[in-house]
Formats: C-alpha cells, structure tokens, sequence
C-alpha cells in the first residue's frame, strides 16, 4: 500500500494546490482587492453628512478615547443604531419611490460608517425627514406613536433617556437637511415655509372634490378623526388629548374668527401647518384630495359661537368622558405630563408619559 502512495508523488499534489490557490486568489480579489480599488470607492458629494465635531480650522475635534468627537446628531445617530431603527425605516430614494422627497447618491453617504440604508420599509423612508416635521412632533411621536398615527405599529420609545430623546431628534432634523438647504432644490423642496406659488395651487386642483357638497364633508370629517382630532378634539374645539401637554395650544375651529377663512384659506393652513408650533405640514403625508375633503368639513363646523376651553388643567374627568379617543389610563398620564409641562417639573426619564419628578417617575405610562 505505502508504495501505492509514493506513487502519486509529489507531482500528483501540484494540481489540486493550484485549485486551492486559485481559488484562494479568487475569493480575495473579489472580497478585498477590487472593493478597495480607487475606482470602486466614491467621493463624498456636498450633502454627505459628517456627524462630528470640528474645530474653527475644519479639523475634527479629538475626545479622549482618541475617536473624533461626534455631534450632537451624531450621537443621536449612534442611538438610531442602537435602537434598530433601521430594522423598520430605510434612508434611500430610487427614482421610482414616490413621497419620500429628493432621490439619493452613493456619496450622500460616503462618511458613514455603518451604514443605516436598510432593507425594510415598515415605516416611510427617513432620507429626507429633516425639516419635514417639528422638534415637539417627533419627541411626542417617539413617546407614543399612536397618538399621532392611529393604529401606527412603530414601538414608544419613551424609555429614552433627555438626552438621548434629544440627540436622536437632531440626528432626524439631519436627515436630508442639506439637500433641503440647497437653494439649487427650492423648487423640490419649497424650502421652509413659503409663500403657496402657482405650482402649489396648480398640484392642489389634482382630484378637487366639490367642498360645498356634504359628501366632501362627510370624508373630511373621516380624515380628521384619524389625524386631527388627536389634537383639535373630536368636536375641532382644540381640547383633544394632546393639547394638555402642549404650550401652543391646537385651533379651537368654534371662533367666528374662521368664518373670514376661503376654501383657499384652509386648504393652506391645512397644508402648511403652523410654524413654531405643532401643527404639522399635512401636504408632507395628505394627498391635495384628502386636504380639499378637510377643507369641506372644517367649512361645516359651527363658528357663530365660541366655545371656550379657557383651562386645560382644570378640566375634570367628567368633561373628558366622550370627548377623548384615548383610554383613561393613557389620558390620565396625559394629564399629568401637562402639569409637569406648566409646573416646570417635566422630565424626559425612563419613567414614560409622566416624567414628573414628583410622580417619581414610574408611574404612568403603559
Ligand atoms: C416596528 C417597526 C418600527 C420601528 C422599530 C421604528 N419605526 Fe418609526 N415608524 C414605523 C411606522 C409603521 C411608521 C408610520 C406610522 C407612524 O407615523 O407612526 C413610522 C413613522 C416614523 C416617523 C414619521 C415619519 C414621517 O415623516 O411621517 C419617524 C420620524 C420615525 N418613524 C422614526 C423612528 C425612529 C427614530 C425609530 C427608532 C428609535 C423608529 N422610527 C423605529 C415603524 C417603526
Ligand atoms: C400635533 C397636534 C396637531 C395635529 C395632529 C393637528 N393640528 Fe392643526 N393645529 C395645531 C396647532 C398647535 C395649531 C396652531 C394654533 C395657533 O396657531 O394658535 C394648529 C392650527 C391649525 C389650523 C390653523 C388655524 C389658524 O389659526 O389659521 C388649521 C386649519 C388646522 N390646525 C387644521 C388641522 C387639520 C385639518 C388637522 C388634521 C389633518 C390638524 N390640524 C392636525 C395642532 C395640531
């Protein structure tokens, strides 16, 4: 037998090294060396983020750990990742999406490292969220999504911490911002808040229902309950459940003020929002139908009369009861946050809805 083996040789061994080698040097130009090539490699364009400190030279600011020392954004980046955000929210635009805003390139993205393009989008694309909503939105949506979006499926994330609550919203604010700064884009972007040019009211004519017909109406008062009434009231008082915890409180639609508004009046502000407050752009996530059926039913609202909800504080349980969608668990903590708010005590703590210190914490919530 031995002999049998020494007849295969040395030579007999000579093939199947060089299939190995070969395939070694395969796997290795396609894994390592083509990837690293200079032509494979993109340089960063004028919108790709950088997420870290620089001092006045442009030079990045180095922290102890000998890392550059990341932006506040950048932090709130890390809390992204952390979180798996990205398991549910994707940061790309094809040509072919629609709604998400400007499309993007490989070199927006340059600097990042991991990546948080995604895969999945259970949420909408996140690429150009920045700007899009205000701070306040995002930390109340974060806290309980569904009291924004009805039957949203996102997680509360309202066991962030202050800071980490505040770096992840600056780090969304980020998203896209330079895109949306670019005076090149005005035209995508209506950059801020601008005056309605044709092009607004030409887009708004798409599918205009008649708005003095009560069907209009009808839909419209659909629309508002799944994505106003949460903070106009199901009545368009300005008493629904969020407006306990703002500072700006939500139009009460009773004053005979709104009877000056025109069709034309509405369909802005719907479309708008109001900045510095919470009212959202709902041309960002309406269709101009959707907004044209709100118009019909804001129309039919009584304002001969105002009804006055003077204190949000004062108002007892029994005034709530019909009137909040929310159940009285939920509306309780509410309550409670709102207290904190005007009492100056509020805090942001793992504790959830309240976070009055005098609460402790905990006690609210979920
Ligand atoms: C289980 C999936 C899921 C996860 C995880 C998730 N989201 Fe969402 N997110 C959604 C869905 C669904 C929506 C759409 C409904 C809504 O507005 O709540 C959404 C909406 C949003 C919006 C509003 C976008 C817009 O313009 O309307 C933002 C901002 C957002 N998510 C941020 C986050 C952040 C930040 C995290 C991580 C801390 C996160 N999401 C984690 C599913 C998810
Ligand atoms: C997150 C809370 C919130 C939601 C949700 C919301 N609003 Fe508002 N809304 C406000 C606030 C706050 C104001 C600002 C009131 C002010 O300027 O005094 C406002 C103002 C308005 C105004 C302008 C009133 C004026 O003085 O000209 C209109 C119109 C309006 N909202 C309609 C809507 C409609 C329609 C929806 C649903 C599609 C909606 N809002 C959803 C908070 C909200």
């Amino acid at each position: 037998m031995a002999s049998e083996v020494k007849k295969i040789g040395a030579k007999g061994y000579i093939l199947p090294a060089l299939v190995v080698a070969a395939t070694f040097i395969t796997i290795y130009t396609v894994t390592v060396i083509i990837p690293d090539m200079k032509v494979m490699k993109v340089d960063p364009t004028k919108y790709a983020m950088e997420y870290i400190e620089k001092d006045t030279n442009g030079k990045p600011i180095i922290d102890e750990t000998g890392k550059p020392k990341l932006s506040e954004a950048g932090r709130g980046r890390a809390v992204y990742v952390r979180e798996g955000c990205v398991y549910c929210h994707s940061q790309f635009v094809r040509p072919q999406d629609r709604d998400f805003g400007s499309r993007v390139h490989a070199g927006d993205y340059a600097n990042e490292t991991p990546n948080v393009l995604g895969t999945s989008r259970t949420g909408p694309d996140l690429s150009n969220e920045g700007g899009k909503m205000p701070d306040a939105w995002h930390v109340g949506h974060l806290i309980d999504p569904r009291a924004y979006t009805p039957g949203s499926i996102m997680p509360s994330f309202s066991f962030l911490s202050e800071e980490d609550m505040g770096d992840l919203v600056a780090y969304l604010q980020s998203l896209g911002r330079k895109r949306l700064e670019d005076p090149k884009n005005k035209g995508v972007y209506e950059a801020y808040y601008p005056e309605a040019d044709t092009a607004f009211w030409q887009k708004s004519e798409h599918h205009k229902p008649n708005v003095d017909s009560a069907t209009a109406a009808n839909g419209g008062a659909g629309i508002f309950r799944q994505n106003c009434a949460v903070c106009h009231g199901t009545n368009g008082l300005g008493n629904g459940p969020n407006a306990l915890a703002m500072n700006k409180k939500p139009a009460n639609f009773s004053r005979p003020f709104f009877k000056a508004y025109s069709d034309k009046t509405w369909y802005y502000k719907v479309a708008e929002g109001v900045p510095g407050t919470r009212m959202p752009r709902w041309k960002l996530i309406l269709e101009p139908e959707q907004m044209w059926y709100l118009v019909a039913y804001l129309k039919t609202l009584p304002q001969d009369q105002e009804v006055i909800i003077q204190d949000y504080q004062s108002i007892d349980d029994k005034a709530w009861e019909g009137q909040s969608i929310l159940p009285n668990k939920l509306r309780a903590s509410y309550q409670k946050l709102g207290e904190a708010k005007l009492h100056g005590t509020y805090q942001a703590n793992p504790g959830g809805l309240t976070g009055s210190e005098t609460e402790g914490g905990s006690s609210g919530g979920h």
